[in-house]
């Protein structure tokens, strides 16, 4: 039988990366783009298909930073799929970087230069928006819209004798003093990307407890370093090629530098193949690209602690409660 995926944020970068990648692994798979634009997913699937031929590509419409299109693209695929193998969570923002030059210079000459270039710990700031729901665009794209998309297709993924695998492209830039339990969707501070990731890295955790035992797994993973429009967004693209020299470099003492989004996908192509019953849910999987060029995947302990995880899960759940009955009037009062 074809194996089922999903990924959103299919369009560009990695995850587009990732759908060709998985292509080649396993040409008969049936892949299903989730993209808020419909053009582009079209031209993906176009691309996709003259490379693939007995492979199945469609694509469902959705923005992920928005409830009621969630819940549309959600109910479309309960039509459509009895099951899927693979939910790839991996559409993300980095809305208007701006890049700290003061750390940067500071930490240029310290010993944790190498850190700092490899997670751009302290090194960005973003300006957050509010969307139509009231949420903050960051976390309502990174992690919320994703998580209302999850609850919605549990029919889809909850199969103990045949288990699912949800895998979310987290960031080695995910911060424990960036997140706060009183302050979730960080309305507060100004590195919302950071925290959004963090958060990602709790639910992880709470996923895996509360729906291990419906066949349910979830992995989170850090592409690395890779030149995409989130990172043209930081800076433009003649810089990162001006920059280039160093990088290569750096590379000789930092894995993370992977740069190429065909690079960034090795740990999501990686968990493609493992069995979900086998994996550590502390253990964050990071695509890694040596010197020479050659990529592996290498593991890092997660900063979280379960109770933590826990907490939040359940915050998420009661916003969640909430949303619900917001969309609920608002399409009563449309009606
Ligand atoms: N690049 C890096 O160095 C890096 C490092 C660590 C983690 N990541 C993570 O990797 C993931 C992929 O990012 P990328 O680097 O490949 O950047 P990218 O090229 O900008 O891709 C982002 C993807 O997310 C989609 N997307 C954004 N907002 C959306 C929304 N509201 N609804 C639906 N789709 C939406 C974009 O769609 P459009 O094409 O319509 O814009 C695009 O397909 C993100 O989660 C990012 O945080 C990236």
């Amino acid at each position: 039988m074809r194996k089922v995926v999903l990924v959103t944020g299919a369009s560009s970068g990695i995850g587009l990366a990732l759908c060709k990648r998985l292509l080649a692994e396993d040409n008969e798979l049936y892949l299903c783009l989730a993209c808020r634009n419909t053009g582009k997913a079209e031209a993906v699937r176009a691309t996709l298909l003259a490379c693939y031929p007995s492979a199945e590509v469609t694509t469902v419409q959705v923005d992920i930073s928005n409830l009621k299109s969630v819940f549309e693209a959600a109910k479309e695929l309960k039509q459509r799929f009895q099951r899927l193998d693979y939910v790839y969570l991996n559409a993300g923002i980095m809305p208007n970087p701006q890049l700290n030059i003061k750390a940067f210079f500071s930490g240029l000459f310290s010993r944790k230069a190498i850190h700092m270039f490899s997670t751009a710990e302290g090194l960005l700031t973003q300006q957050d928006r509010v969307t139509a729901d009231g949420l903050q665009e960051v976390f309502a794209t990174n992690i919320f819209g994703h998580f209302i998309l999850i609850r919605e297709l549990e029919p889809l993924l909850c199969h103990s004798y045949n288990p699912s695998q949800l895998i979310w492209t987290s960031s080695r830039n995910a911060r424990k003093s960036n997140f706060s339990l009183e302050d979730i969707q960080h309305r507060k501070g100004q590195e919302p990307y950071s925290s959004s990731k963090y958060a990602t890295d709790l639910l992880n955790v709470a996923l895996n407890k509360h729906f291990n035992q419906q066949g349910l797994y979830s992995s989170v993973i850090c592409p690395g370093t890779v030149l995409t429009n989130l990172t043209y967004g930081i800076l433009p693209p003649f810089l990162w090629t001006l920059l280039m020299p160093v990088i290569w470099l750096l590379r000789f003492f930092a894995n993370s530098f992977t740069l190429t989004p065909y690079n960034g996908t090795e740990a999501l192509i990686w968990l493609f193949h493992q069995k979900p019953e086998s994996l550590n849910p502390l253990i964050k999987y990071l695509s890694a690209t040596t010197g020479f060029g050659s990529n592996y995947v290498t593991v890092e302990k997660m900063d979280i602690d379960e109770d933590t995880a826990e907490r939040f899960y359940q915050n998420l759940l009661e916003l969640e409660k909430r949303v619900r009955v917001n969309t609920t009037q608002k399409s009563d009062h449309q009606s």
